[in-house]
């Protein structure tokens, strides 16, 4: 029994056309037309296979085969659909795939296995609407309640409360959606490793055993605009001047105060007014800082709110700083990263363990259950650009991998029994 490379190629192609930005990359937000056309894709495949489908109040949604047991916890798979601007066709989309693809060869193959299997798809992963990354799965297990959802809002000032009821869905619902830890026996998020281990190393297959934790923070310097030519330097009170000089320091910090797992990355900014010949008013930029040493997260954040401060007040500027969000550095559940290992031994699948820098709605999915992660390779390890790339056969190895994981944590083969 395998996966079908046919169909698994089929979907990524489908899916990768639903997008803002064809030639530039892919685009597809949550909440978009694009992402709607995508989650229409899903739920027809869903309806073709029989699956109960249950969608919470920020959009999640839940594909359900059920199982010989149909009241034991459940094993889930998927991942997420929503991508960065002008980003690729695999990040995210790969998961939420192979997890589709390994419930279609269960049906295909008529396998019931004794615990349900169910299909996610997470909403918001990203972050790209609201600056918050992991927002649906924050939401599916209880860290994001009403009121966090009402307060997150895109720079239009629109909150994902708003976005999800004009989207039709009934966000109200969200605490009553909270996923429970007895429903759910193991997840499983196949991935694509968005780094280059594996295709510098040229293997197969990551089995993950840490993600990186992650903070997101917005600094804002506020000044006193002005005319460029006639105010003399010594009377500017220049937020860009304040701004440049904290951004240089995030890349000095981080490579000599933290360790060499620590990443500090300056990825937005935004001038106001934003013209060539004025003083700006405002500046606001964004600092994403992440480990799986949560050690080395502290060093830079606090590093970087001391030198905030000392700029604020050298440049007589006013100076603001707000957590967009966060994720913890979290070890992955030993148990399924035996399982999937003992399967990539017994398929003779060429495979290393690994870490992951980049964060997933695995992190948050870890606090309520046992979590395991499978990376296929990223070529030349580039990832959230148009460049993303991933072989399909890597892909298919992958999903071959997931179903014999899958159908181990769901007790049909009881080959591999969990300790
Ligand atoms: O930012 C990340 O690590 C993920 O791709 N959202
Ligand atoms: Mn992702
Ligand atoms: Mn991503």
């Amino acid at each position: 029994m395998e996966t079908s490379l046919k169909r698994i190629k089929e979907d990524i192609e489908k899916i990768s056309s639903f997008n803002a930005t064809p030639g530039h990359g892919i685009t597809r937000f949550s909440y978009s037309p694009e992402d709607k056309q995508a989650r229409e894709y899903f739920m027809q495949q869903f309806e073709l296979l029989g699956l109960k489908v249950k969608v919470d109040g920020v959009g999640n949604i839940r594909a359900r085969l059920g199982g010989a047991d149909p009241d034991l916890p459940v094993v889930m798979s998927g991942s997420h659909i929503d991508t960065v601007l002008h980003g690729g066709k695999f990040d995210g989309v790969v998961g939420s795939v192979g997890a589709l693809e390994v419930v279609r060869t269960l049906v295909d193959s008529n396998i019931k296995t004794k615990h349900p299997v169910e299909v996610v798809i997470f909403v918001e992963e990203e972050g790209s609407n609201f600056g918050s990354s992991m927002a649906g799965s924050k939401a599916m297990i209880g860290k994001y309640k009403l009121k966090d959802i009402k307060s997150i809002k895109n720079d239009k000032g629109i909150s994902m409360y708003e976005m999800a009821k004009n989207f039709g869905l009934d966000p109200d619902k969200i605490e009553a959606d909270v996923i429970k830890p007895d429903e759910i026996k193991a997840m499983i998020e196949l991935h694509v490793e968005q780094g280059g281990v594996l295709d510098d190393e040229k293997i197969s297959i990551g089995i993950v055993e840490a993600i990186a934790g992650s903070k997101w923070f917005k600094i804002e310097f506020e000044g006193v605009p002005n005319h460029a030519g006639a105010t003399p330097m010594h009377l500017r009170q220049d937020p860009m001047a304040a701004a440049s000089k904290v951004i240089a320091e995030v890349e000095k910090i981080t490579k000599q105060k933290a360790f060499s797992t620590t990443v500090g990355t300056v990825g937005k900014i935004i001038c106001q007014p934003n013209i060539p010949n004025c003083i700006p008013e405002k500046v606001m930029f964004t600092v994403d800082v992440r480990d799986v040493l949560p050690k080395g997260i502290e060093i830079v954040v606090s590093e970087v709110k001391k030198i905030v401060e000392s700029v604020a007040k050298e440049n007589k500027v006013k100076a603001s700083i707000e957590l967009m969000g966060e994720s913890d550095a979290i070890k992955l559940s030993k148990k399924v990263v035996d399982v999937i290992e003992q399967n990539a031994i017994r398929l003779a699948i060429d495979h290393r363990r690994m870490n992951s820098g980049a964060v997933h709605d695995s992190s948050l999915l870890a606090s309520v259950t046992d979590v395991g992660m499978i990376f296929v390779p990223s070529i030349n390890g580039r990832s959230h650009v148009p460049e993303e790339k991933t072989d399909f056969e890597d892909i298919k190895l992958g999903c071959d991998l997931l179903l014999a994981a899958i159908l181990d944590l769901a007790n049909y083969r009881n080959t591999i029994k969990m300790q």
